[in-house]
């Protein structure tokens, strides 16, 4: 994707992305079920359940509307967002985006590797960098839908970039990062993934 458009998504934003006005004092109380795996605070313990804490709050809110409905696929939570309504879905998400993200650590000898491609991408490939979307320091862009990475474990990156490039994962607005990750070797996706989990 070019450098004019990304910066008119970042901009604008993406049309489509929820504006979430949710109270999250209201959403703790919907999220004793949640804690089982993604941790009362969100900062899951077990690294294939992703850290809710910190995350973006529209990030957030578009995921539980489509894992609720189907459109992106999470075996785990089948059946477990049926009795939640939009507003409740909305204050969840204030409530994770509220807390504080807990930060990993990179492996010393994937940051070199993780840092070229978060921080450049792969011009001979064609892939932009992830800084672009996600911010130098990882927190995303709340206004564009563009999610935190920074401090989200490594396995579960790892595991959505190739659900992203073999499409097992497609709820990415015109499919911005099945492209990006369509490019991506699983060398690179380890290393850049490792980067992330420690990236603040
Ligand atoms: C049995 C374990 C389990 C429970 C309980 C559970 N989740 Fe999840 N959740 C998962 C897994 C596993 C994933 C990631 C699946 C994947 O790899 O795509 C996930 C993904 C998510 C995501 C997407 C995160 C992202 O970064 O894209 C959100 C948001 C989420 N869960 C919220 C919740 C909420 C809110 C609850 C409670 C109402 C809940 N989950 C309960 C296991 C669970
Ligand atoms: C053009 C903008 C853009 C660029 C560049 C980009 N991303 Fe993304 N990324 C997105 C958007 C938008 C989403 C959220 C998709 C959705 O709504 O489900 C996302 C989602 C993700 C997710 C899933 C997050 C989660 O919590 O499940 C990961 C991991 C990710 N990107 C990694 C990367 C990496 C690594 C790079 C660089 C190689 C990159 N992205 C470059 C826009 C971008």
């Amino acid at each position: 994707m070019n450098k004019l458009l990304i910066s008119l998504l970042v901009t604008f934003g993406i049309s489509g992305v929820a504006q979430a006005a949710g109270d999250a004092a209201a959403g703790k109380a919907n999220t004793a079920v949640c804690a089982a795996c993604h941790s009362a605070d969100g900062n899951s313990a077990v690294p294939n359940f992703p850290k809710l804490a910190g995350q973006n709050e529209a990030y957030l809110l578009k995921q539980l509307k489509e894992i609720k409905a189907g459109s992106r696929q999470v075996v785990e939570m089948t059946g477990l967002l049926g009795g939640y309504s939009d507003q409740d879905l909305a204050d969840i998400s204030a409530y994770f985006a509220s807390q504080k993200v807990q930060i990993g650590q990179t492996p010393e000898d994937q940051v070199a590797a993780g840092q070229q491609i978060y921080r450049a991408g792969l011009k001979d490939k064609g892939v932009a960098a992830c800084t672009a979307c996600h911010s130098p320091n990882g927190t995303g862009v709340d206004s564009a839908g563009f999610p935190a990475l920074s401090g989200q474990h490594a396995v579960y990156v790892e595991k959505q970039l190739k659900a992203f490039r073999d499409g097992a994962r497609a709820n990415d607005p015109n499919g911005m990062m099945r492209d990006i990750a369509a490019k991506l070797s699983d060398t690179e996706i380890k290393a850049v993934a490792a980067y992330v989990q420690g990236l603040h």
